[in-house]
């Protein structure tokens, strides 16, 4: 122990003390600090949260909630988590259920053991404008968002929040994100490049959870997971991969135009399967799947009215809470109630067709590390179509398998199993996850999320 006579000491914290007060008063930040979330446990790191605007004339504005690392933030990346839908929340589906430091439960909220601010600063962007509270207060603009905008809005919130936090401004940054996040993230991942004559950003590396990579092979592999999953029959699975596949049925449906033939194979489908599994994960009971629709656009339902079992949903009430969004220093613009996935965005749903397993790869040939994740009980985005995507990615920017396909451990049970291809491209399943991997297997995915960071394998032996 140092042994200092305690007048210095007293003098030191006085000191201390003062530092940090000039140094808080004359803070941009200071204005976004969250001092403390209703119900929230007591806890040693920083959270901020606010709006961000992204055009010149302050009309569009993008909302973020920032948790820095539990220890020590300043040694570690910084992490922009970004969910799918098209449409849906970051906050309320990524902080809240799945990856963030606290989950609502009534009235309060309860420390997540397993989140990913042990690991890295995370910052999760409510993403386009129009999705939580984000918002345009020009509402016709809600019609005209796609990929291209989405992808610039994104990257100039980027550059203005390095501004307001320029500690983090050279710091290693991944960009992370799930389900139709297999667009936003590599479309953003692409312009950052393009940026990058400038040294924007010190980007590190990318990863996805069950994205949206290449629309016909990601929707086509459902009926195999349907079928080996026991979720149809063989008779069904034959028409579902010739009469009428799943990407044909979504290609005819987004244009208002389904054939009779592919109104009956679909029907005989969603018979056999059933609306009392949850499509996200096939193992876990039906509530959850109410509570997460953030691939609603991925699964148009034939029967249009859906049977919510579940009575409450702790997010929606959490976040609709007057102190909570005063707390968040969020409003509601344009809307009475926030909602996890939007009510009011028009996304143009035909970009979903648009392939970025090809992006990817110009991402891995500037020598950007790619992670691809599976939770392995999704039939929106099964691992089979994610695996076939990297495994011939692989092989057409010839990159010869580094880490051959085998398993890895959590504790001392496999997590799933993980292939890597040139030390820079991985594909990893994660066991027993849903499409929310780190809602379901949240000790799993962060051993995932912590070996994609610091670049290595997965744990091979326990
Ligand atoms: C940012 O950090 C990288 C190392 O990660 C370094 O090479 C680069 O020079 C830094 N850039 C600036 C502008 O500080
Ligand atoms: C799906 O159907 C379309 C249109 O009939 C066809 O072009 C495509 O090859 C099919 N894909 C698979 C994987 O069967």
């Amino acid at each position: 122990m140092l042994s200092v006579p305690w007048q210095t000491m007293a003098i030191a914290v006085a000191l201390l003390q003062l530092y940090f007060l000039t140094e808080a008063e004359s803070s941009p930040t200071e204005v976004d600090r969250i001092i403390r979330l209703p119900g929230q446990p007591q806890v040693g790191f920083q959270q901020y949260s606010g709006y961000v605007t992204v055009d010149d004339k302050k009309q569009r504005a993008l909302f973020y909630y920032f948790a820095e690392a539990e220890v020590d933030p300043a040694s570690k990346p910084l992490v922009l988590w970004l969910n799918g839908g098209p449409g849906c929340s970051s906050l309320g589906v990524g902080a809240f259920s799945e990856n963030g430091p606290f989950r609502p439960s009534g009235e309060v909220l309860v420390r997540n053991q397993y989140s990913w601010n042990r690991e890295a600063n995370m910052l999760y962007l409510e993403s386009p404008i129009g999705v939580g509270f984000s918002y345009a207060t020009d509402t016709s603009s809600y019609g005209a968002v796609n990929d291209k905008i989405t992808a610039r809005d994104n990257l100039v919130f980027l550059q203005k929040w390095f501004e307001r936090f320029p500690l983090y401004r050279n710091r290693s940054l991944f960009i992370t994100g799930e389900s139709y996040a297999g667009h936003y993230v590599p479309q953003l991942a692409e312009l950052m490049l393009q940026f990058n004559k400038e040294k924007l950003f010190n980007l590190k590396g990318i990863a996805m959870g069950n994205p949206v990579l290449e629309f016909a092979t990601d929707l086509n592999s459902r009926a195999e997971f349907f079928w080996s999953h026991g979720l149809i029959s063989d008779s069904t699975y034959k028409l579902f991969t010739s009469v009428c596949n799943y990407s044909r049925y979504v290609n005819e449906y987004y244009r208002g135009n389904v054939s009779p033939i592919c109104s009956r194979v679909m029907s005989q489908v969603s018979r056999e399967t059933s609306k009392f599994v949850d499509k996200y994960d096939v193992t876990l009971d039906v509530c959850i799947s109410s509570v997460f629709s953030q691939s609603k656009y991925l699964s148009p339902q034939q029967v249009a009215e859906t049977i919510d079992v579940c009575v409450e949903d702790e997010t929606v009430n959490y976040l609709n809470r007057r102190d909570v969004q005063i707390a968040l220093h969020a409003r509601l613009v344009g809307v009475r109630r926030w909602a996890v996935c939007s009510n009011i965005l028009d996304y143009e749903l035909l970009d979903l067709e648009i392939p970025t397993i090809s992006i990817v790869g110009k991402l891995v040939e500037a020598g950007i590390p790619v992670l691809v994740y599976s939770g392995d009980q999704d039939s929106v985005i099964p691992l089979i179509g994610s695996r076939k995507l990297v495994h011939g990615l692989a092989d057409e920017l010839g990159l010869k398998t580094s880490v051959p396909y085998r398993v890895w451990f959590e504790g001392q049970q496999v997590g799933g199993w993980t292939q890597v291809y040139g030390n820079i491209l991985s594909f990893a399943t994660i066991r027993g996850a849903s499409h929310e991997a780190p809602f379901s297997q949240p000790e799993r995915s962060l051993v995932l999320f912590k070996s994609f960071l610091q670049g290595r394998p997965l744990p091979e032996v326990f």
